[in-house]
């Protein structure tokens, strides 16, 4: 069986630093996994990579079998990938049910052409755009769905996170890549993001995720497929626990909060 992701001997340079050092790792559908890693250690720059932000100085990127190294970004997101931003990316004065409708936009066909010409087709389209995104906000733990009129901007913080996830589920991904999720976030709002995450999970059992994260209350729900990078290299991969008592891993984090975990 082939792998939905195949990450080759990536190497990422920015001018004399290697964020990304020969990174090779592979991903089933369906899975979920977990990367962790000190601040500065390459997490968002192996997103950015998958994601096509940026091209890779090496290596390649195989997604659905086809290599989707250095493509556009919208392409890649046509092909079933989609993402959660680290530090939020919503339009803060859109309404919170237009954010998740901007996500679809790349789904959508109906054009400003099809307004003028054939407004009876756009306003249908439009329709089921609206009813699309507010099952998506139903969905979410938040109160999402009662603040669907209010500016994004508006929103608290975990639920603007929340809606980031929304927005990138509006693009109907087999891949989801979440940058953070629980940043922001505190101990209820955390187990509710893992709750989200599970219910999603069995809702769409072909969907896979990648979670970067800091918040190993996180990490320890779904500890299956955890990696670990350190200075742009992945210095452990396995189950959670291996991860976690790996003397690489540890030596990593010391003097870090996630030392005691
Ligand atoms: N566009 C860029 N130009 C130059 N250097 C960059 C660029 N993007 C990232 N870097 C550098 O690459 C390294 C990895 O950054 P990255 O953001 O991937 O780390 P991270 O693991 O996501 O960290 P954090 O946990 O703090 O989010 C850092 O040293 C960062 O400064
Ligand atoms: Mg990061």
């Amino acid at each position: 069986m082939s792998a939905l992701l195949a990450v080759e001997n990536v190497t990422m340079r920015f001018g004399g630093l290697v964020a990304l050092d020969n990174i090779t790792f592979f991903m089933e559908k369906g899975s979920v996994l977990a990367v962790i890693g000190p601040n500065g250690a390459g997490k968002s720059t192996l997103f950015n990579v998958v994601t096509g932000v940026y091209r890779p100085t090496a290596g390649r990127v195989k997604f659905d079998g086809v290599d989707i190294t250095g493509m556009p970004t919208h392409e890649v997101v046509r092909r079933g990938v989609a993402r959660t931003f680290q530090s939020s990316r919503l339009f803060r004065d859109l309404s919170v049910l237009d954010n998740v409708i901007v996500g679809m936009h790349t789904r959508a066909s109906a054009g400003v052409l099809d307004v003028l010409f054939r407004p009876a087709v756009a306003r249908r389209e439009l329709a089921t755009a609206v009813e699309k995104a507010e099952a998506l906000l139903r969905e979410s733990s938040g109160p999402l769905y009662e603040q669907r009129y209010r500016p994004a901007g508006t929103l608290a913080q975990a639920d603007r996170r929340r809606l980031e996830i929304a927005r990138a589920l509006a693009s109907q991904p087999k891949l989801i890549l979440l940058d953070e999720p629980s940043a922001g976030m505190d101990d209820a709002e955390t187990d509710a993001l893992v709750a989200d995450i599970e219910r999603l999970r069995a809702q769409h059992p072909e969907l896979s995720v990648i979670l970067i994260e800091h918040d190993m209350r996180v990490v320890e729900a779904f500890p299956e497929h955890v990696m670990c990078i350190d200075y742009g290299r992945l210095i452990a991969g396995g189950r959670f626990e291996a991860v976690r008592a790996n003397p690489h891993v540890q030596e990593a984090y010391l003097g870090t909060a996630a030392a005691d975990a």
